[in-house]
């Protein structure tokens, strides 16, 4: 006898970004840097930070998505069993910011929330962990995280400007059913790691490695293993083939032509990458790769469901396409998910 697994359909999308734009050239009066360069490197123009003295956390930019995707859901926050909150920017150490999450919004005491990491690629696993629980039955409504507040972090002198200028405050959340049709649903989801390079993109301190205090003669040398640090040739180097195997992989696993995919929605890490993938390796048209990296920056965990929200905003997909959501990041991460929206 063979049971029949139930699929899984977004039934829900949100995405928030803060009010304050940080445009190139203000980035001027931290660091010396160009509106040029980081156009020409990166594709960014500007990008969304929390206003620094209102004690903004990721929970609550994830808290303004997620109640526009429990909108667009048709649903109350009492209705939700589970929580997957992707962040590599949490509240605080511990707890995981999904609780803090669960109280602000009034998802119902004795849910599950559930925290990962993951980075750029934490919705990518956050959705195919939520696709597992309610194939097996265990959960009927799962919301799906990604959120960050980078700019609090952010080593904004000229000594941190090849990380600082990229990253972006922001929100995206979805909300998943079991499927009722054909229509709509989660096809197939693909997960990796490469713990090789983890040094590669990371911050390092705090540490409990160590005891947690930040040496101020370290700080004073510049050694400031307390902010992002990226070597930026070699993470570009490995996002490129990843990006592009992992919407392959997608397509091969279904047997489904590159040409049937509608829209392919690749993490905001940086227009060069995405424009790479799509014209050298996919050969894609424009109008089947969508970017908003323009207007956000990389936002990590939340790029993929806010670029994903902001494109079917613009009407550029709808209902029953068919979609592919591809990320890359640090760890080394990377994965997709192919889905009928
Ligand atoms: C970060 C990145 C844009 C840097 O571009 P690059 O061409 O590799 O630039 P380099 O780091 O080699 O630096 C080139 C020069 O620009 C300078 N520079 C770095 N950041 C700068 C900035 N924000 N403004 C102006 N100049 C800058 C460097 O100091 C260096 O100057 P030098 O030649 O005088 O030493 C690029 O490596 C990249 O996009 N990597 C992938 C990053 C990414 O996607 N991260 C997120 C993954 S999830």
């Amino acid at each position: 006898m063979t049971t029949e697994l139930r699929r899984t359909r977004m039934v829900g999308l949100g995405g928030f970004v803060p009010e304050r734009v940080v445009k190139n050239d203000d980035l001027k009066q931290w660091m010396d840097t160009s509106d040029q360069w980081i156009q020409e490197r990166t594709g960014i123009r500007e990008r969304r930070w929390v206003d620094w003295d209102k004690k903004i956390g990721s929970s609550d930019l994830a808290v303004e998505a997620s109640k526009r995707a429990l909108s667009d859901a048709g649903m109350v926050p009492k209705d939700i069993q589970m929580v997957i909150f992707a962040t590599l920017s949490p509240d605080h150490l511990f707890p995981g910011t999904g609780v803090f999450l669960q109280r602000k919004l009034g998802i119902p005491v004795g849910a599950a929330v559930l925290d990962i990491r993951q980075q750029c690629t934490g919705f990518i696993y956050g959705t195919s962990i939520a696709d597992q629980f309610i194939k097996t039955g265990m959960y009927d409504r799962i919301l799906v995280i990604g959120a960050e507040v980078h700019s609090t972090g952010l080593d904004l002198s000229t000594r941190g400007r090849d990380v600082s200028v990229i990253f972006g405050d922001g929100a995206g959340a979805a909300i998943y059913a079991p499927a009722v049709d054909d229509v709509s649903y989660i096809i197939s989801s693909h997960l990796h790691a490469d713990g090789n390079s983890a040094e590669d993109l990371w911050t390092e301190y705090p540490s409990s490695k160590e005891m947690p205090q930040l040496d101020p003669a370290e700080v004073a040398e510049g050694k400031t293993r307390h902010f992002p640090q990226m070597k930026g040739r070699q993470v570009f180097k490995h996002a490129v083939p990843r990006m592009a195997e992992s919407v392959f992989e997608a397509l091969a696993r279904n047997g489904v032509p590159l040409a049937d995919l509608k829209m392919l929605i690749p993490h905001q890490a940086n227009l060069r990458i995405n424009e790479y993938v799509q014209k050298q390796i996919l050969g894609l048209p424009d109008d089947r790769v969508y970017n908003n990296i323009q207007r956000y920056g990389n936002t990590t965990a939340a790029s993929i469901p806010l670029a994903l929200y902001d494109c079917r905003r613009e009407g550029k997909v709808q209902k029953g396409d068919l979609v592919c959501l591809a990320a890359f990041g640090a760890g080394f991460t990377w994965g997709s998910v192919l889905m009928k929206l």
